[in-house]
């Protein structure tokens, strides 16, 4: 049975007093018809702290954006995942489209993260997702099974036990354009199907999150669908009253199921 996870991606947004307020309010605002779904939220690494403090006792689970692929020395700048850890975080996520984007991860750096997170007691909520030009181009496949492929070949699909895996097509983040469930589900189905290629059992067992542009408006035809159990996400998840309709959506497709 596949648990449900619903998580927040703040980003770069906020401060101590607004996720003050924010993470106040989801933690009110979780109820009965969410207890099923795991609920995270990912805030900005310095204001993990602070979170951390606000949700101790509460099933809210706490997750770092990003991470160095390596465990601790002279990087400057960088946050380890022991780091993360012993702040309080359960999760990473690694390998987000922006960091590929922006900041040139490659997927072989992005596997030594995913390696890392794992390393200190992190489960890694592993992106990945297609440019529109790459959708057009018909390349979406390929270029998730080159993003895929190069985890495995760094981990083996063992460590997919204890991950996470999100498809976020980069044409459908921040876009307002979300994929349609169908379409997204292809996604997910294609991703199944490439780790059972090395294990049936794993990838029956693995969490595929859907991400880009989920509202409270479209989130329940994206969780309906077979492959999808959960979702990442962003600008919906800096309004409490949103964010949690989105999770309330969540609870209502996966009720009892998977
Ligand atoms: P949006 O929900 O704002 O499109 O962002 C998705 C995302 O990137 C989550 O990681």
């Amino acid at each position: 049975m596949r648990q449900p996870i619903v998580a927040g991606n703040w980003k770069m947004y906020g401060d101590r007093a607004s996720s003050a307020k924010l993470v106040d309010a989801i933690v009110a605002g979780l109820d009965d018809k969410t207890a099923r779904v795991q609920v995270l939220v990912c805030p900005p690494a310095v204001l993990i702290p602070h979170v951390a403090a606000k949700i101790r006792d509460t099933e809210v689970g706490l997750g770092g954006q990003n991470l160095s692929e390596h465990d601790g020395g002279a990087y400057t700048g960088e946050i380890s995942g022991s780091m993360l850890a012993d702040a309080g975080c359960t999760y990473c996520i690694v390998g987000h489209s922006e960091r590929r984007a922006y900041y040139g991860e490659s997927s072989a750096l992005v596997a030594a993260k995913f390696d890392a997170a794992q390393r200190n007691g992190l489960i890694p909520i592993l992106c990945v997702g297609e440019s529109l030009d790459e959708r057009e181009a018909d390349r979406t496949e390929s270029v998730i099974a080159g993003q895929l492929d190069a985890v495995l070949a760094e981990t083996g699909v063992a460590a997919f036990a204890s991950a996470v895996v999100a498809y976020e097509p980069v044409w459908a983040i921040g876009t307002g354009r979300t994929a349609a469930p169908e379409q997204a589900q292809e996604v997910h189905l294609f991703i199944r199907q490439r780790i059972a290629s090395s294990s049936r059992s794993v990838a029956e067992g693995l969490r595929l999150l859907y991400g880009g542009s989920v509202k409270p408006e479209n989130a329940e035809g994206l969780f309906a669908q077979d492959d999808i159990d959960g979702g990442l996400i962003g600008g919906a998840s800096l309004k409490a009253d949103q964010f949690l309709e989105v999770c309330a959506a969540c609870m209502n497709v996966h009720g009892a199921s998977r």
